[in-house]
């Protein structure tokens, strides 16, 4: 205990010195959570990244977060505390194939999903996170013909509530395909008044038992406004540690993945992130994550476009 509180203090030090901000997604461990200046779902943290004045910005998630902040700022240093925290998501859509997939369908809008490289970020029109994809795709006229990539769940769901027909690109996220219907009925069993909420990255018979689908602080904001007690909660589980801090009367039970016997699904891209590299990126100011220059001018139109949408 006492070398972690000895990091922590390591790492606000290095931060106060260095003019660094901390911003970390709510999939990261405990512990990072409780450090960072500031944590929230995706689309929050390109908000943040887009108006803080600090000198550096330590992004504690994965890849493509500390590229869209790169993007948006290129003239801060971005750091991230463990290159390898990729994503499966964004890895489902290789830029080269997404570009030949646009090429043959000319005269679509191309909508994509902040869970992707800064490169397929480049022949997007306009980026979404699932805060706030149903509002960019009913932002296009109804006749707009629209790609929509690479979460086919969330694609899915979005074509489901409004009625539009987005020609999808086949991707998912490992984690969040991995919870089970069985698993969860299993729980409303132990649970039965309990509502069920659905990250929209879950497979359609998952989402079908939600009580409530929405992006992370989608379902927070639920948790928090509803006055029912017991929350079965199938998202990534890092979510639970601002779950209970919101709402400490509350009950929040994770949904387990189908293929294992552990009680929470975690991703393993997000988990790559810990204290001690958190404190070795301070302190060396390595890794930082670069966007190449030509990549990071087209990138940055889609992903402005999709802030001044949702501002
Ligand atoms: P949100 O935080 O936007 O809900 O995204 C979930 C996610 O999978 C991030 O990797
Ligand atoms: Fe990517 Fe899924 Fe991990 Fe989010 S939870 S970073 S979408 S692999």
């Amino acid at each position: 205990v006492e070398k972690a509180l000895d990091l922590k203090a390591e790492i606000k030090r290095l931060c106060r010195e260095k003019d660094a901000v901390i911003l970390g997604h709510y999939y990261q461990a405990d512990e990072i959570q409780e450090i960072a200046d500031f944590i929230g779902d995706s689309l929050a943290l390109a908000q943040w990244a887009a108006k803080t004045d600090a000198k550096i910005i330590v992004m504690c998630g994965v890849h493509f977060m500390g590229e869209t902040a790169k993007i948006l700022c290129p003239d801060k240093k971005v750091l991230i505390p463990d290159l390898n925290a990729g994503c499966s998501l964004a890895d489902s859509c290789p830029a080269d194939k997404f570009a030949a997939f646009v090429k043959d369908h000319p005269g679509y809008k191309v909508i994509s999903y902040v869970n992707t490289s800064a490169a397929v970020k480049a022949v997007t029109d306009v980026v979404v996170t699932s805060t706030n994809a149903r509002q960019i795709v009913e932002s296009f006229p109804e006749d707009e013909k629209l790609i929509f990539g690479p979460d086919k769940n969330l694609g899915n769901y979005i074509n489901s509530i409004t009625g539009r027909q987005m020609l999808l690109w086949d991707g998912a996220c490992h984690v969040h395909e991995k919870f089970s219907v069985e698993k969860i009925i299993e729980l409303k069993k132990q649970y039965p008044d309990a509502q069920v909420l659905v990250h929209p990255e879950c497979k359609g018979a998952v989402a079908k038992l939600a009580d409530k689908i929405g992006s992370t602080a989608g379902l927070l904001k639920y948790a928090m406004a509803s006055d029912k007690k017991d929350f079965i909660v199938a998202t990534e589980s890092g979510i639970l540690y601002e779950m209970r801090k919101k709402c400490s009367e509350k009950n929040f039970i994770p949904a387990p993945p189908e293929d294992s016997t552990c009680a929470c699904n975690e991703c393993n891209f997000m988990r790559l992130n810990t204290l001690e590299k958190l404190y070795n990126t301070l302190k060396y100011e390595w890794p930082e994550v670069n966007v190449d220059e030509a990549i990071a001018q087209e990138a940055i139109k889609p992903i402005q476009k999709m802030l001044e949408i949702s501002a």
